[in-house]
């Protein structure tokens, strides 16, 4: 275990240290149909973090890398051309402990739809002291892992993968599913992790203005396959994000999203809809997940890649993992005048101004009926209370006038 575990932090710092590992650590596996054509290629490094139950209500967290005894497991097969089963890649190693990610595509473009991984508490090694036997499975289908038809996928960058108690972090992958030959194609496709950021930034300002003005809304649009929107959002957006400086002390930066200076993209699915903001050193992801059971829509995850002038590490990378912001019964649109700060992790939170948002179900490119927010309605509430504080005084003059009247009228009839 302590080998493994030294290795595995050895593995973790030359990660963070290093940023890019040099390829010949990564193993290769092939997936061939019956004809022997590739159908799956792939150069993988992986790095696992599993936090499991130990005796007291301790929780052991395990470091470990994919091992090169690692071998493709049998269950891995080039999918069924007419039936549903899709391209899958398994790799098994250590009994028991399976990585699987299963692709799809479209006209132009393949993911990995799912990412699995199963982790065998009953290995001693890998989980010393666990208090519970057997496998346990863990599942992402947010992978972030695609590339254009005909072109590979590579991440020299840490790519983390984030799933209940285990973190699967790749680097230094090359991928390629649905493959025209049996290599890799020429073109690639490059991870957001990798692309470097310009060494002028456009979006946030050299000097940080220690409060930015409210920044500007802009309205945002993303088109589902059929050409209609399916996610609509008007905002301003002020981000500030807490880093480490050169000079190894905290600071933090608040900076505006300039609505004319990034472009939207985008693309939804039934229950995904992604809504991406983009500019030469920023990239600014909001996932909204359709619930179909609760009808309700939400933003789900938030991540954000950037550049800050000062900072030790020159890439700013977060990843909120899942949320429950904005949560709003489908054909229903959310609204929030009031500024709303949406605190996405520690080191990052997001104030949002004018904000009307909605994903899914966009009838005629229109935002449906509005839900407002809390603090939206107690603010409504102020005019009320004057409002009726207003008419009752109204309603006492007059009350006290009729009286008033009626007194010195009978005083009149008595003289
Ligand atoms: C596929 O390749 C293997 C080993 O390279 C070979 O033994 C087998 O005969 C080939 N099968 C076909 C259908 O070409
Ligand atoms: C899990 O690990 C134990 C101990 O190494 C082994 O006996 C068992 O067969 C493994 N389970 C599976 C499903 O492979
Ligand atoms: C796990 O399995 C082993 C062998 O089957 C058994 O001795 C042990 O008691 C089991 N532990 C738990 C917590 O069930
Ligand atoms: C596959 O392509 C790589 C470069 O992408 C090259 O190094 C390798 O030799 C090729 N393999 C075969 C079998 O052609
Ligand atoms: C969505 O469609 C509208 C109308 O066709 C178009 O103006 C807009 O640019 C499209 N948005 C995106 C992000 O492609
Ligand atoms: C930014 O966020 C950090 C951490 O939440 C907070 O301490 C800091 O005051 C915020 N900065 C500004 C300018 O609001
Ligand atoms: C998405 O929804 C459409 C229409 O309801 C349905 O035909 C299709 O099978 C769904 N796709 C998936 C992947 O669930
Ligand atoms: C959908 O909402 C229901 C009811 O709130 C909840 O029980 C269920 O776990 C949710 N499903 C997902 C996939 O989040």
């Amino acid at each position: 275990m302590s080998g493994l575990t030294t290795l595995g932090e050895a593995a973790l710092g030359l990660v963070l240290l290093l940023g890019i590992f040099q390829s010949g650590c990564s193993l290769r596996f092939e997936v061939k149909d019956e004809s022997n054509k590739t159908c799956i290629l792939a150069d993988l490094s992986v790095y696992f973090t599993v936090d499991y139950k130990m005796a007291d209500t301790k929780t052991g967290k395990s470091n470990f890398t994919l091992p090169n005894t690692a071998v493709l497991d049998n269950s891995s097969s080039c999918g069924v051309k007419n039936g549903s089963a899709v391209p899958l890649l398994a790799i098994v190693f250590d009994s028991g402990n399976v990585l699987s990610m299963n692709f799809t595509k479209t006209d132009t473009d393949y993911k990995v739809d799912q990412l699995m991984f199963t982790y065998n508490l009953s290995n001693p090694v890998l989980f010393p002291g666990s208090t519970e036997n057997g496998t346990k499975q863990v599942a992402s289908s947010n992978t972030e892992m695609s590339a254009h038809t005909n072109k590979y996928y590579q991440c020299s960058n840490p790519h983390l993968i984030r799933m209940g108690n285990a973190n699967v972090t790749f680097h230094n992958v090359k991928l390629e599913a649905y493959l025209n030959g049996n290599n890799y194609s020429k073109d690639v496709d490059v991870c957001k992790e990798d692309v470097t950021p310009t060494v002028t930034p456009t979006v946030a300002p050299t000097t940080p203005p220690v409060n930015p003005k409210t920044p500007d809304t802009g309205n945002y649009r993303v088109n589902g396959t059929s050409g209609a929107a399916c996610i609509l959002a008007k905002m301003g957006l002020q981000l500030n994000i807490t880093y480490k400086k050169k000079d190894g002390k905290e600071a933090s930066f608040r900076f505006n999203i300039d609505p004319k200076l990034v472009t939207v993209s985008g693309s939804c699915s039934n229950t995904s809809a992604l809504l991406r903001l983009s500019s030469d050193n920023l990239a600014l992801l909001f996932t909204f997940t359709l619930n179909t059971t609760a009808n309700k829509f939400y933003l789900g995850r938030v991540s954000l890649n950037t550049s800050v002038p000062d900072a030790a590490e020159p890439n700013f990378v977060v990843d909120s993992g899942s949320l429950s912001f904005l949560e709003t019964a489908t054909h229903k649109s959310y609204k929030c005048n009031t500024k709303e700060t949406l605190k996405i992790t520690d080191k990052f939170s997001m104030d949002t101004y004018s904000l009307h948002v909605q994903a899914f179900d966009v009838e005629e490119n229109k935002f449906g009926p509005a839900v407002e927010c809390a603090d939206d309605q107690n603010g409504m509430l102020v005019p009320i209370v004057v409002g009726a504080a207003l008419a009752g005084l109204v309603l006492i003059v007059l009350i006290a006038y009729l009286i008033g009247r009626k007194r010195s009228h009978a005083g009149y009839q008595t003289i």
